[in-house]
């Protein structure tokens, strides 16, 4: 007999990961992309449009969205990527996509903006009701918020990770501006400090922030913070320590038990975390509810994050080695088991040893 609890949740969405499909696919596709968001406890997520080719135009963006209707295990949104070149194409990439993404600083891919001009006819002709998200770090988010704030419309700003940032946030939500916010796991729970252990395994945009950094994440999550994300950026293990290692991190897998974790030593409540991985999510980009999905997670027994077993197909986490509390043990989505631990046996036994609510 086992003295675990399982305790059953919503869904989860994430708004922030990368399928890497098209063009990408050495990296992830969409069946283990989407295999990943369910062994990590998500039945939604939304997909960003830094692929080869880029999400820019109304033919590409179809095409990835009837490749994830294909291919897909769970529910997947697109992002279309905004791009000086294609402007004259956002109002049928807006009927399409799940929101905008706009690049303000350089990462990963080709999709950087650059110039005023753009970004205004962006705010200009983005249908309202969708959100833009960007990717602004320091004086560009302050430049996004400002965008927001003459043009009057939802702006979503993707990974926050420095103190500075998140309470220029909070101030922008005091004054009423129609700005949302995500934090990534890695920000919650890495610092730069990490960075000597983890070498280019650390490394992604945003860079990993100081401890006052991270306390200040932490500080903010019951108020300004409205979403955790993943930002889900798999990389081959040989890019990673190649010559010239590309920034990013996978997380769909490692995000819960970490959150669960936190629950565990006190720092949020569960009622918080649902509100940051379910219902905020949702609400903010207008995605509507999948009838009979829950998941259902086992807390207590303290297990290890490793490399092994993982389903996304770059197959390393930053944060192998740690210690967590919570692990996915089910997973429903429109009435059917779409995921379920793979070591505990045949489905007409994986009941027994357990009192929770099954
Ligand atoms: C992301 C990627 O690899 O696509 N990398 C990252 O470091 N976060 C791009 C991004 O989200 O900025
Ligand atoms: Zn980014
Ligand atoms: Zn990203
Ligand atoms: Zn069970």
């Amino acid at each position: 007999m086992s003295d675990n609890a399982y305790v059953r949740l919503p869904g989860l969405v994430d708004v922030h990961v990368h399928l890497r499909t098209p063009g990408g696919e050495h990296k992830e596709d969409v069946r283990s992309g989407t295999a990943a968001a369910l062994a990590g406890g998500f039945t939604t997520v939304l997909a960003m449009p830094n692929t080869l080719p880029p999400l820019v135009t109304l033919t590409d963006l179809r095409s990835a969205c009837r490749r994830a209707d294909a291919e897909a295990l769970c529910d997947v949104h697109y992002f279309a990527g905004a791009s000086a070149e294609h402007t004259d194409e956002l109002q049928s990439l807006g009927r399409k996509a799940v929101g905008l993404k706009i690049y303000m600083d350089q990462t990963y891919g080709p999709l950087r903006v650059g110039g005023l001009l753009t970004l205004l006819r962006c705010f200009q002709r983005w249908p309202r009701e969708k959100p833009i998200a960007v990717h602004a770090e320091g004086e560009s988010l302050a430049a996004a918020i400002g965008l927001a704030a003459a043009f009057d419309r939802p702006l979503h700003l993707c990974h926050v990770s420095r103190a500075t940032e998140i309470a220029l946030i909070a101030q922008a939500k005091q004054r009423g501006l129609p700005v949302t916010c995500e934090v990534t796991p890695h920000h919650l729970f890495l610092t730069k400090g990490d960075l000597g252990r983890l070498g280019p395994l650390g490394d992604m945009r945003p860079t990993l922030g100081s401890q006052a950094d991270v306390a200040a994440l932490w500080a903010h999550l019951d108020s300004t913070v409205d979403c955790i994300a993943t930002d889900h950026a798999p990389h081959t293990l040989a890019e990673k320590q190649g010559a010239e290692p590309p920034p990013g991190v996978p997380g769909l897998e490692t995000a819960l038990p970490l959150m669960l974790t936190a629950v565990d030593d006190g720092r949020l409540t569960l009622e918080r975390l649902v509100a940051l991985m379910a219902t905020n999510p949702r609400r903010i980009f207008g995605l509507q509810e999948q009838p009979e999905t829950w998941i259902e997670v086992e807390v207590g027994p303290t297990w290890e994050l490793s490399n092994d077993g993982l389903r996304t197909r770059c197959g390393w986490t930053p944060f192998a080695g740690f210690a967590v509390k919570g692990r996915v043990h089910r997973v429903q989505l429109r009435g059917q088991i779409v995921f379920q631990k793979g070591d505990i046996g045949p489905l007409g036994s994986i009941h027994r040893s357990s009192k929770g609510p099954l």
